[in-house]
């Protein structure tokens, strides 16, 4: 054992830190944002949402956690620094960035428009790239940082019966994206690791469970799942605070793959 001088407990704890979530202002964004605010963080919520994200401000600041709310397309570069710049302006800082907005898309390879297909690339791989490094530009100058990109199960398998190429290209390219950028800063003191949830319970998945095709899917999905459900955002509310902890500082360029153990068959 290292000659560690905190508790585990302590290392485990967020007081002081400041943090900002993309994709805040719902599902599992929001749930992160709660799960950072209670381990300590102050929150920045961010969205393209406005309204939604200033809802889950109000929530935090309901449990007396630190907190505001920002407006930002974040697959536009002006508008990820404008993010940037407010949060240093409040906080002086950023120590945790979680980069998470993203969209689904489900179409048949041979049928996808180009424009959804880039729609999906800009917002699930480009925007993660350009949030990072924007984050990373600040955090070199404390040599210390804790970025957390969301990619998928879909990083890591073709989803099936659903044909969703864009999607999960776009997912495996934020997985090595993780690794590249964690080599490239690590010497930065800046750790950039990813989680990878499996069927988690959201207006993403919601949209299309509702539709004629989406309803025969579920049963196949859930025979698909070895603990037979779909996960809840709170089963995730566990990475994102080791990852974003001093707990986690020897890890870089992993990933958290929180699937109800699909991915293990
Ligand atoms: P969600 O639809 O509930 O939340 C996405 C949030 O991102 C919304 O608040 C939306 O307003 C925001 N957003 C959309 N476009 C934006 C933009 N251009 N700039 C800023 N914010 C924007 O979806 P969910 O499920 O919470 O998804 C969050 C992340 O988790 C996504 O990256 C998704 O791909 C990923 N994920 C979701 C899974 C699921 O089963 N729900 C499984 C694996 C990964």
């Amino acid at each position: 054992m290292n000659d560690v001088k905190k508790n585990i407990l302590e290392r485990f704890s967020l007081a002081g830190r400041s943090a900002l979530v993309t994709g805040g202002a719902s599902g599992i964004g929001r749930a992160f944002c709660h799960a950072l605010g209670e381990a300590g963080a102050k929150v920045a919520v961010v969205d393209i949402n406005l309204t939604a994200a200033e809802i889950v401000a109000e929530e935090l600041k309901s449990k007396s956690i630190e907190a505001i709310a920002i407006s930002a397309d974040v697959s536009l570069e002006n508008e990820v620094e404008n993010m940037v710049a407010t949060v240093v302006k409040a906080w002086g800082e950023i120590t945790i960035g979680v980069n998470n907005a993203g969209i689904g898309m489900w179409h048949d390879a041979t049928e996808l428009d180009m424009d959804e297909w880039s729609k999906v690339i800009d917002l699930n791989l480009s925007a993660v790239f350009l949030c990072a490094r924007h984050e990373a530009r600040v955090m070199r100058k404390e040599g210390y940082g804790k970025i957390i990109n969301t990619a998928s199960m879909s990083a890591h398998i073709a989803n099936t019966p659903q044909n969703q190429s864009a999607y999960n290209a776009s997912k495996a390219g934020v997985l090595h994206l993780t690794r590249t950028l964690a080599a490239e800063w690590a010497p930065d003191g800046i750790r950039v690791n990813s989680i990878s949830p499996g069927y988690t319970k959201t207006t993403l998945v919601e949209k299309l469970l509702e539709t004629p095709a989406g309803q025969k899917m579920l049963p196949l999905w859930l025979e698909r799942i070895p603990l037979g459900r779909m996960a809840s955002t709170d089963d995730l509310q566990g990475a994102v605070c080791y990852l974003a902890a001093e707990a986690s500082d020897y890890m870089t360029g992993s990933d958290l793959l929180i699937d109800g153990g699909y991915c293990a068959w």
